[in-house]
């Protein structure tokens, strides 16, 4: 069965690990959708689900006003797994008994099997799982029958075939179940019967499809970043719709090295869309000349760029749509502690407000994809590594890394630095074990000695970490002898520095960039 046609519903309890349900699914090459516990039976009946997943959730079924789905849910005849707090609210709501546990049952354990059912294929009949979980099962529900137990858990896997519901009190989505997948893969191809027909190439076609059907013979305007969103929506966008499509790059003056040149250089001589670049460095900094305020300087460079975007776009005459690169972790409902659902907004948007001043429709083609399907799909449409591996970048660029004032000269100090920074990380094999790597030029100078003579120049501040979605993330930890090489490189070329610190810092307490 095509997957895009009939995806796997991802319910939404509440969990932290609703996503990773989600991308698990994905990784199957089925399509998946995460909604919230409380869609309409009706909304979710319009999905045609092949299956669906109750995620896991921090409340306990008997706290009140605790999210419950509607009952009708059970009567769809679709398949249902049931994961940690999902599999309670089988027995909750099909006539089982659920009880505080004696035993908070939380880490690692160990799951012993006896499944004939084909839902744990696969799984040895003794194998590791991740349990976290207050409250247990102490009754089944008529029809149900158990498959697997853990030492605190004797309903640990349960099924009811004829239904086709499954449960597991352990959670198959993460790491610590390192079979998991197994469940999970059987539960979609076997028990729902989906194919494995959600390829970056398929997804391309049905895409295209879309994005025709959406546009007509309209216009788009689409503003590109260099960052990896704006150039596969850019690049997918002007496959399905060719010269119907217009980018706008702005040079803000505050871009990396050799930034400009590689955008233009991809976009208007390899994929040869009709790209208007625009040189408003002087604007900004003048815009920025004497701020040293981080969010007087966002603010500054948000609205200029807004104008300069809305000048261009009214050169190009009639525009419709405005093409964003938002992703699918953006748009995702996610449920509050509280239980009611709440949405999530990316905060940094850099086009914020452009669309209803410029009365303009949304193209978002990405809106459905997370970050590493976005990153495939660039390569699917040919896009060089050198955007799709990208690291992030913020909107306001080497604004917010040049700590203090913000100058020409500053900026092109810290354009050194940072190239020199990356070409190292690259030429160490380490960019793609790197979430992002940054360099920030420090408001203070430093006494020095460079041959004979005593200096006194700018420091700056190396920032490297890891993370999974720039919510947390941890300072990555290089060899020495690479800090060492981007040191020395960097106070012997960049002509203002004389010093270099190497940020250890985890996010909390600190943010990535430093403004
Ligand atoms: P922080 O510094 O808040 O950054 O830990 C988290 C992620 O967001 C990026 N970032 C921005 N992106 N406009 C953007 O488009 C902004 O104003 C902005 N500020 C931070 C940052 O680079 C990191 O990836």
């Amino acid at each position: 069965m095509q997957s895009h046609e009939r995806p796997i519903i991802v319910l939404d309890f509440g969990a932290q690990y609703s996503k990773l349900i989600a991308r698990r699914v994905r990784e199957q090459k089925v399509f998946s959708l995460i909604e919230p516990f409380n869609i309409s039976i009706e909304k979710l009946k319009a999905h045609n689900p092949a299956g669906i997943i109750f995620s896991g959730g921090p409340s306990s079924v008997h706290a009140e006003g605790s999210p419950k789905p509607d009952p009708r849910v059970y009567e769809l005849g679709v398949p249902i797994l049931g994961i940690c707090y999902g599999v309670q609210l089988f027995a909750d709501m099909l006539g089982g008994k659920v009880e505080r546990a004696a035993k908070r049952e939380y880490g690692i354990a160990q799951l012993d099997h006896h499944d004939s059912t084909g839902f744990l294929d696969g799984m040895d009949a003794k194998t590791q799982v991740w349990m976290s979980h207050g409250d247990s099962i102490t009754k089944l529900p008529d029809g149900f029958s158990t498959i697997g137990t853990t030492e605190n858990c004797p309903f640990a896997a349960v099924v009811d075939t004829k239904r086709k519901f499954y449960g597991v009190q352990f959670h198959p989505e993460v790491v610590h179940t390192p079979q998991g997948t197994r469940l999970l893969a059987n539960f979609v191809h076997k028990i729902c019967g989906e194919d494995s027909s959600w390829t970056m190439g398929s997804y391309l076609d049905s895409a295209i499809a879309t994005i025709k059907q959406q546009v007509g013979d309209g216009r788009v305007v689409c503003g590109l970043s260099g960052g990896v969103d704006s150039s596969v929506a850019a690049a997918l966008i002007h496959k399905a719709i060719g010269d119907q499509l217009a980018c706008v790059f702005v040079n803000n003056g505050l871009l990396r090295k050799g930034e400009a040149e590689l955008v233009q250089k991809v976009f208007r001589d390899n994929f040869h869309i009709d790209l208007h670049y625009v040189d408003a460095e002087k604007r900004f900094l003048d815009a920025l000349n004497g701020v040293t305020d981080p969010e007087d300087k966002r603010k500054i460079i948000g609205r200029l760029f807004i104008e300069v975007f809305e000048e261009e776009a009214k050169r190009l005459g009639k525009v419709d749509f405005l093409a964003q690169g938002t992703l699918y972790p953006d748009v995702i409902e996610s449920v509050s502690a509280t239980g009611g659902p709440s949405v999530t907004i990316k905060s940094h948007h850099n086009v914020g407000g452009l669309p209803e001043r410029m009365k303009l429709k949304l193209v978002e083609p990405l809106r459905e994809l997370f970050k590493d399907e976005v990153r495939e799909l660039g390569k699917e449409l040919g896009l060089p590594d050198d955007i799709v591996w990208r690291h992030p970048f913020p909107g306001p660029g080497l604004g917010v890394r040049c700590v203090g004032e913000v100058t020409k000269e500053r900026l092109d100090t810290l354009r050194d630095a940072d190239a020199i920074f990356i070409e190292e990380i690259h030429k160490a094999g380490l960019y793609g074990d790197i979430w992002q790597a940054l360099v920030c030029l420090l408001p203070v100078r430093s006494v020095g000695v460079q041959g004979d003579e005593r200096t006194y120049e700018e420091v700056c501040s190396l920032r490297a970490v890891t993370s999974e979605d720039a919510m947390t993330a941890d300072w990555f930890r290089f060899p020495p002898d690479v800090l060492q090489r981007v040191s020395n490189r960097i106070c012997n070329e960049v002509k203002h520095i004389n010093r270099v610190l190497y940020d250890v810092t985890s996010k909390p307490p600190g943010t990535i960039e430093w403004e």
